[in-house]
């Protein structure tokens, strides 16, 4: 039996899709990324309609490093968001050609504290071109908040 009892969603339209592509993409212009040189862009979408974007920043001291992912949740939280059914990630090197850029392990667990096991990872090279994966695909068997309950 899952211990996540939180909604199920439904999956964007691509209209949607492609629209967080484009914002995603756009975000890759603002990360701050003078010692990896890779660019990595984020739209998060908010079960209430909300996209929330984000782009990696980088630290000399380099465990201070934010995702781009977590940099999205930490605005939408702020924002007052909690629910969430989809995220859509671009990443780069410097010569700017976007490949299927996967979250790394503490921005799944991330993803894990807020979202059901169906929440939709898009990895996006263009708004046609991307691979889809559950959090349940990306991230199976995580510890959720539901393990701290009694
Ligand atoms: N990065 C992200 O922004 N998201 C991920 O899930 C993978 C890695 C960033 C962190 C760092 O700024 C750069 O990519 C290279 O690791």
């Amino acid at each position: 039996m899952s211990m996540d009892t939180r909604n199920q969603s439904a999956e964007p339209d691509r209209e949607t899709i492609g629209k967080m592509c484009v914002m995603a993409a756009d975000m890759c212009k603002r990360s701050y990324v003078p010692y990896s040189g890779f660019h990595v862009g984020a739209a998060l979408l908010a079960r209430d309609g909300r996209i929330f974007t984000g782009c990696n920043v980088e630290n000399a001291s380099y465990p201070a490093c934010t995702c781009a992912e977590r940099t999205a949740f930490a605005k939408a939280v702020s924002e007052g968001a909690h629910e969430f059914t989809a995220i859509v990630i671009c990443g780069c090197a410097e010569d700017g050609v976007f490949q299927y850029c996967p979250p790394c392990g503490v921005c799944r667990q991330v993803m894990g504290e807020f979202c059901s096991g169906d929440f939709r990872i898009y990895l996006a090279k263009t708004p046609q071109d991307y691979e889809t994966y559950t959090l349940d695909e990306l991230m199976p068997k995580r510890f959720t908040p539901a393990y701290l309950r009694k």
